[in-house]
């Protein structure tokens, strides 16, 4: 997969990605970044990229022609296929089914606001998903990008080193992972779960589920009905 970040921050991108698991997979070729300074295609004769919004305001609003030339320059044009992003507390919230489907794609260009926004005009022209990581407004789109970018990658093959590993964790199946531990088996007078330690795989998975079962409905009681509800269904 080869996703492209365009930027005012390249380098706030990249030193998140350059880290622990998303690092050591670009090292690997799992997966191809590479983070687009949006000002590098300003052709204002000061690299201007933003401006005062029109009908007044605070902030400045990011003007739509370095973000178009960044992407016709990324997409060639529009001849090279991309599914473009654009990271915005007014996107659909990421979940970790649209996580799934995206990690399928083979490009991915992802646009990061700054500042108040961006010219609506060029969401206009061209069309990106919209997509938020949560209620809230955060200074910048690079942070929500750094958050689509890890969720998608620990998806491709080859970034975990145990491919099984996300198939049984919260949020995967529709349930909250089920509790873990390790070393030592008492700490503070509180023992790990006997049965984690007896070596019997079938006692332990079934304790594994009830408890994923048990922490949805106590944690997350919308989770455990979508869940109840999709079981009943199949
Ligand atoms: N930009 C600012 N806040 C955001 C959010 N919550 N999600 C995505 N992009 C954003």
């Amino acid at each position: 997969m080869k996703i492209d970040i365009l930027t005012l921050f390249p380098f706030m991108c990249e030193s998140v990605l350059s880290e622990s698991i998303i690092g050591r997979a670009r090292e690997a070729g799992c997966v191809d970044i590479d983070c687009h300074n949006i000002r590098d295609y300003s052709t204002d004769k000061h690299n201007h990229v933003d401006d005062a919004p029109y009908g007044g305001g605070t902030g400045m609003i990011m003007q739509a022609q370095p973000i178009y030339d960044a992407y016709m320059d990324l997409t060639d044009n529009g001849n090279k296929e991309y599914h473009l992003i654009y990271m915005t507390p007014q996107g659909k919230t990421l979940t970790q089914e649209r996580v799934k489907e995206l990690a399928k794609l083979d490009n991915i260009a992802i646009l990061c606001g700054h500042y108040e926004g961006v010219d609506e005009r060029v969401i206009e022209e061209l069309k990106p998903e919209e997509i938020s990581i949560g209620d809230y407004v955060l200074t910048g789109g690079e942070l929500p990008a750094l958050v689509l970018v890890d969720s998608v990658c620990r998806m491709l093959p080859g970034v975990l080193r145990n491919d099984e590993a996300f198939e049984k964790e919260s949020h995967f199946d529709g349930l909250l992972e089920y509790p873990q531990y390790t070393r030592p088996p008492v700490w503070k007078g509180r023992e790990v779960p006997e049965v984690l330690l007896s070596g019997h795989h079938e006692n332990v998975a079934k304790w594994q589920t009830e408890q994923s079962l048990e922490r949805t409905k106590k944690k997350r009681q919308d989770m455990y009905e979508k869940f109840v509800e999709n079981d009943n269904k199949n």
